[in-house]
């Protein structure tokens, strides 16, 4: 997390660090800063909070760099030291004449600031960060050459970075770097655009170079030199980037997490075409590089994500091993990364990611491809770092999603799911052919039912203002739509701070049960199928305990209004696709109960878009 820019050309600096900041604030928002050479020093402005306490901060200031040409940028999402000013980024060297921005974490910032002292550095800070401002200062002394300086620093440095650094005494030049933190330079006529993702320079620039691991770029206004950390030059690869600038608005909507809810279901649609073009015709995936004869003999996958996408992985498991009858472990990435995995060249491992830029998601996927695994990536983002790992690239075209809780990726990640197991189904001719295309053809219906929700929802925005008072939330619900409580559970959490949590209906008696009162809300998701009943007598029992039941269901049984205080209906659906249904619910209750409580729903506290950390 964290979002960095840089800027060195002919125009004034201070609107483009800040329009590039607005690009990233999905990055963080716990404070942001910027640096900007004046001509004669480097001033550095910092604000507590959101980007626009910084905009206050520098139109107070704006006498004092309105000709500045070269500065740096940073939001934060903090990791070491709380959010305040001192901590907000950029941080300099004693005298001020260097300063960094910086997104990573120093895994050896506490060995470096011991030894950095000793030579005389004052750390003002509680950041990591701090300490690489004080150790390419203390080489700059040295060598009096900023990349030189940069190059032997970074060299000590362990853990994640990507920075950004200028020197007063070099006020022509802008040095960038990073290792596992996203990075690229935007390249402009006598200009240079540094940022964390694309959508910073886009409104510039459309070519633009991506930074590998423990490269250094050096920028002047009118020169790029790229190196690799034992300083030999390296080619740069310019390429053109396949953006338009996109002016996000929310169409009308009082928060992008309610514009992007109504946007599912033409994402499902665009998601559909020429891949489901009809119920007979083959499921066309071309996305998918793997040979049909490794595919039909494939016994083994794992699927790696975290949190909403984790959630979507669950039930790509669900539907894989059901269709294709080939075993699939779902397991959240951090976890993955740090115990011994049984992952060989056989097995086909999924990574899912929004951003493609998950730290752990990343670090899973790259340990997997080392033990040659066929890496297959579903992604919002199809430049991204996981992206480039791909062996297959299932992009979800669901357009840049704003709001911090996802909504709209999730359901396009699902919608891809439902696409491969199809697919795969097919080459393996592993399903009853009336029963795949029954669902076919029921899939190209799913964008209606999801209007039909979305057309009716003030029943869901009146139960949620009636469960909106309350401290905690139960969901429950068996088999494939056990994973959309657990989602239901984490929308809520996230922005409306309740105590929501998940469990598959039968694990009630074994424990939570005994949580359950008549301040309770126990929310059964309860769509027709092969666990309606077992989900009914489930809910039964908790009722029996005075909790206060709500159905989300499909179901016109007349019993479930003696049952449950409130039943939201849902259009009916083959089991199989009942999650893309019940989840629309779930997220107007949690985006209605957040908005009903005064949350900040696109930017809820401590979260950020994008976990560029470990
Ligand atoms: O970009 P990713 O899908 O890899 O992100 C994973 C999680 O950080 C993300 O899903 C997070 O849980 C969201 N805030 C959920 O709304």
């Amino acid at each position: 997390m964290c979002g960095i820019v840089g800027y060195i050309g002919d125009k004034p600096v201070a609107d483009i660090l800040l329009n590039g900041l607005s690009q990233l604030e999905y990055r963080g928002y716990d404070s942001a800063g910027v640096a900007v050479q004046t001509g004669t020093k480097i001033n550095v402005y910092k604000a507590e909070g959101k980007l626009e306490n910084l905009s206050s901060v520098l139109m107070q200031h704006k006498g004092e760099f309105a000709q500045s040409t070269l500065g740096i940028g940073h939001i934060r999402w903090a990791t070491h030291g709380a959010p305040n000013v001192i901590n907000a980024h950029p941080h300099t060297c004693n005298c001020g004449n260097l300063v960094i921005v910086h997104n990573g974490i120093i895994e050896n910032y506490k060995e470096l600031k011991e030894e950095l002292e000793k030579n005389g550095a004052k750390f003002k800070s509680q950041t990591d960060t701090e300490a690489v401002a004080h150790l390419i200062a203390y080489q700059y002394e040295k060598t009096k050459d900023l990349t030189e300086a940069v190059r032997i620093a970074t060299s000590k440095v362990d853990g994640a970075y990507a920075l950004c650094i200028m020197h007063n005494d070099e006020k022509d030049k802008l040095i960038a770097t990073k290792r596992n933190a996203p990075l690229l330079v935007g390249v402009g006529e006598n200009e240079y655009f540094v940022a964390s993702d694309v959508p910073a320079i886009i409104p510039y620039t459309k070519r633009a170079m991506y930074l590998n691991d423990n490269q250094i770029v050096t920028l002047t206004r009118t020169n790029m030199t790229l190196i690799d950390k034992d300083g030999n030059e390296l080619p740069q690869k310019v390429e053109v980037l396949p953006w338009e600038p996109v002016a996000l608005s929310k169409m009308g909507y009082k928060h992008f997490m309610l514009k992007e809810i109504h946007e599912q279901p033409d994402i499902i649609r665009n998601i559909l075409v020429g891949k489901l073009r009809s119920a007979e015709t083959p499921i066309e995936l071309d996305e998918v590089k793997l040979n049909k004869d490794t595919l039909k003999n494939l016994n083994r996958i794992q699927i790696i994500a975290c949190g909403t996408s984790l959630h979507a992985a669950m039930i790509g498991k669900y539907i894989i091993e059901d269709f294709c009858g080939i075993a699939v472990d779902v397991e959240a990435s951090s976890e993955y990364i740090y115990r011994k995995t049984v992952t060989d060249e056989h097995t086909l491992v999924i990574g899912v990611s929004q951003s493609g830029e998950t730290a752990d998601t990343l670090t899973a996927i790259k340990q997997a491809k080392a033990k040659g695994s066929h890496i297959l990536i579903i992604t919002n983002r199809p430049d991204s770092a996981m992206a480039r790992e791909a062996d297959s690239l299932i992009p979800v075209n669901a357009g840049i999603e704003v709001s911090v809780a996802a909504t709209k990726s999730y359901i396009a990640q699902l919608v891809s799911f439902y696409l491969l197991a199809f697919y795969m189904a097919e080459i393996k001719n592993s399903m009853n052919s009336a029963e795949l295309q029954a669902l076919k053809s029921e899939m190209m219906l799913v964008p209606q039912k999801i209007e039909q929700i979305l057309s009716h929802k003030e029943t869901i925005q009146k139960c949620a203002q009636h469960y909106a008072n309350t401290k905690d939330f139960i969901y429950v619900a068996r088999g494939i739509n056990y994973p959309t409580a657990l989602e239901g559970a984490l929308k809520l959490k996230e922005i409306s701070y309740i105590n929501a949590t998940g469990y598959p209906a039968g694990e009630l008696k074994h424990g939570p049960i005994a949580m359950l009162d008549d301040s309770m809300p126990v929310l059964s998701i309860l769509m027709k199928g092969s666990v309606y009943e077992k989900i009914l007598s489930n809910s039964e029992e908790a009722k029996a305990r005075n909790a206060r039941m709500i159905a989300l269901t499909n179901s016109k049984d007349e019993k479930l209004k003696d049952l449950f205080e409130f039943i939201i209906e849902v259009p009916e659906i083959q089991e199989y696709l009942s999650p893309l249904i019940a989840m629309i619910p779930l997220q107007l209750i949690a985006y209605y109960i957040a908005e009903y409580l005064g949350k900040d729903v696109d930017q809820p506290r401590n979260l950020a878009k994008s976990v560029t950390v470990e």
